[in-house]
């Protein structure tokens, strides 16, 4: 595939007409207007809170806490850089396992009593930080994300899946060497994983976070359950059945704090696996199993939206208000989730021009925003518009097509983008992540994660010379 790099486009007028000429169908507005009159600094109404801007700090975690899931220096810089960003709604900080084997990582942080004074630091650092930089914190909204990992838990060894899987799949199972029933689970082992969604919220709710993620996306355990068609018993089968993890959490949740509200995030659509084809570009992996795919059409290769959209109904029905979008998985079509010019060590070339993955984002969150106006949608999948994100987060936001621009990728190498762009400062065209894709592929080489190319902080750390060698190892082997 041939497209142009966007730090190419060098006007706006050259973008557009890229994304016309690519029949790329993206909102955008010419000027970013700066101060109060900015649509990116109008406060958000939602669970009788003032959120006090349009910009969401998105979920992304270091691969960086202790062993025993504590957060480390790596961690606790994250948060704080996330605090001075200027976006008021912090979304999850990054996933946080409610128990041991729910880890996508030895090093991911797991919420238990023992760890729990230190992830309420985890908190108030942020908030200070942001008190330090900003006038006021009690328009800032900070929630946790909490997760199993599922299919992609490795809670021991870095180089050890220890999958806990809803249900067989063919082509996924044979990724994480999943040869027979052992690594299914049981009702009752889900069940019990109920339980423990509920001790993490309460603990979420004493160490002072407004929210708590209900984390179903990106191909992890509660994603995978809504696509659980094939399971027998109370969590699979039927849409009743396949939303009963997240039914009977909420419910737990309800009855166990005080004023805790939830929040979800959700791949909205997701597509059949892909692996590299000719020339190493992706195409749908032959033989998957495309009628196990939430959100998708019967051939697994687009997107249909009637069951996300019940999901969004049924969501509204047991008081859940916030919905962070996303699509995809990380690991099996990482084009569709995290648009990037050069994909990670694990992946493939880009079958598409990857603005069209932004697009096919921002459209299905948009569809979904206008069948449930009531509900909030945080939108994902921005960072690879780079010097055009203000443009099309503004009109998105000036179109009602979601509520608030969530940010990924952008601020592990732009920290103060929000601030910038509210305050219209100037552009910071050195600081804009050009989607290198470092930051995935250090952690799949066993690296600690972070912006390698472009953080002061990053570039002078030993692990970048380790990552360099990764890399130069494996385009040896290809
Ligand atoms: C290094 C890294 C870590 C991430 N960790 C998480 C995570 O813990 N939870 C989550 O839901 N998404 C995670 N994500 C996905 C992001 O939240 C986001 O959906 C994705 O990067 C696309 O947004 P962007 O285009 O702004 O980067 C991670 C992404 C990156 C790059
Ligand atoms: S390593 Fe830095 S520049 Fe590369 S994708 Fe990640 S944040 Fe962007």
């Amino acid at each position: 595939m041939i497209y142009p790099r966007v730090a190419s486009l060098k006007t706006s007028e050259a973008f557009r007409s890229h994304l016309s000429q690519s029949s790329i169908e993206l909102p955008f507005d010419d000027h970013v207007l700066s101060g109060p009159d900015s649509p990116l600094a109008r406060p958000l109404q939602v669970h009788g809170r003032s959120i006090g801007n349009r910009f969401c700090i998105l979920p992304m975690e270091g691969w960086d806490g202790t062993e025993d899931g504590k957060p480390t220096d790596l961690t606790r810089r994250r948060w704080r850089n996330f605090g001075l960003s200027g976006a008021k709604l912090i979304w999850g900080g990054e996933a946080v396992a409610v128990r041991r084997d729910g880890r996508a990582n030895p090093n991911q942080l797991l919420i238990n009593e023992r760890n729990l004074s230190e992830i309420a630091e985890l908190r108030e650092l942020l908030v200070s930080a942001h008190a330090e930089q900003f006038d006021c914190t009690d328009d800032l909204m900070v929630g946790i994300q909490l997760t199993h990992s599922g299919r992609y838990a490795r809670p021991n060894d870095k180089k050890k899946a220890e999958p806990r899987v809803p249900q067989r799949n063919r082509v996924l199972d044979r990724r994480v060497g999943v040869s027979d029933d052992s690594a299914v689970m049981s009702d009752d082992d889900i069940s019990g994983l109920v339980d423990d969604f509920i001790t993490a919220a309460v603990a979420a709710e004493r160490a002072g976070f407004t929210f708590v993620d209900i984390k179903h996306c990106h191909g992890y355990l509660g994603h995978e359950l809504l696509a659980a068609v094939d399971r027998p018993g109370r969590y699979g089968g039927s849409f009743e059945n396949r939303t009963r993890f997240l039914r009977d959490i909420v419910d737990g949740i309800g009855a166990a704090t005080s004023g805790l509200n939830i929040g979800v995030r959700l791949s909205v659509f997701d597509f059949v696996p892909y692996c590299p084809g000719e020339d190493r570009i992706g195409i749908p992996e032959p033989e998957s199993e495309a009628n196990k795919v939430f959100g998708a059409t019967l051939d697994g290769e687009g997107i249909d939206l009637t069951e996300p959209g019940r999901l969004i109904e049924l969501m509204q029905e047991i008081g859940i208000r916030m919905v962070c979008t996303t699509a995809g998985s990380p690991y099996y079509n990482p084009h569709i989730q995290r648009p990037a010019f050069f994909p990670p060590s694990d992946g493939y070339q880009p079958p598409e021009d990857p603005l069209a993955g932004v697009a096919r984002q921002i459209a299905a969150v948009a569809e979904l925003k206008q069948q449930h106006p009531e509900m909030t949608f945080i939108g994902s999948g921005y960072t690879y518009l780079q010097d055009y994100l203000p443009q099309v987060g503004q009109a998105v936001v000036n179109r009602g097509m979601a509520d608030s621009i969530g940010l990924g990728r952008m601020v592990l190498s732009y920290p103060e983008l929000p601030a910038d762009v509210i305050a219209g400062s100037d552009w910071q065209r050195k600081k804009v992540c050009r989607t290198f894709s470092d930051c995935t592929t250090a952690p799949r080489e066993g690296i600690l994660s972070g912006c390698y190319p472009l953080d002061p902080f990053y570039k002078k750390r030993p692990e970048r010379e380790l990552l360099k060698a990764a890399k130069a190892k494996l385009s040896n082997t290809r």
